[in-house]
């Protein structure tokens, strides 16, 4: 806004004569455009519920782009061992049981890279994912996922 004040100076509007309005309304709506303090795009909340094998839930929110992982960290969840390596694809740790219906909608798909660590995990079912590698959409708000009884922390 100072910038635009600067720019509005008087000696702006001698120079610009009849045209000073019509500047000055572009300049205010270029202002409002390139604003920092109002976000162009605000990331929709997410939510993500564990079940843990004893039955417990515990529920944990986010934003979308975030991966499980980030989810699992920036909450705090208490899942022993859980993403040991930070996501570098080494341990398995992560390890996550998807329903089918929401593993089948999932945005993408494992690579050979995850499917190689998946083969190192526990409890290794058909819709197993890395938690690290799941990034949360709008479309997958509310899913619950089952954590396997135990992990294996592939770098040991
Ligand atoms: S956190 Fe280690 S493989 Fe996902």
């Amino acid at each position: 806004m100072a910038l635009m004040q600067r720019l509005l100076s008087r000696p702006m509007r001698l120079a610009l004569g009849s045209n000073y309005s019509k500047c000055k309304a572009y300049w205010q709506s270029l202002a409002k455009i390139t604003s920092t303090t109002q976000p162009l795009f605000e990331k929709q909340e997410v939510s993500i519920t564990f079940v843990k094998a004893s039955g417990e839930r515990i529920l944990a929110k986010g934003k979308e782009g975030d991966s499980i992982l980030d989810i699992v960290v920036n909450n705090e969840v208490d899942l022993d061992g859980y993403g040991a390596c930070e996501g570098t694809l080494t341990c398995s740790t992560c390890h996550l049981i998807f329903p089918k219906k929401v593993y089948d909608t999932l945005p993408n798909k494992p690579t050979e890279e995850e499917l190689d660590m998946l083969d190192l995990a526990y409890e290794l079912t058909n819709t197993s994912r890395l938690g690290c590698q799941v990034i949360m959409t709008k479309e997958l708000d509310g899913i619950e996922v089952q954590v396997p009884t135990t992990i294996n922390d592939a770098r040991t």
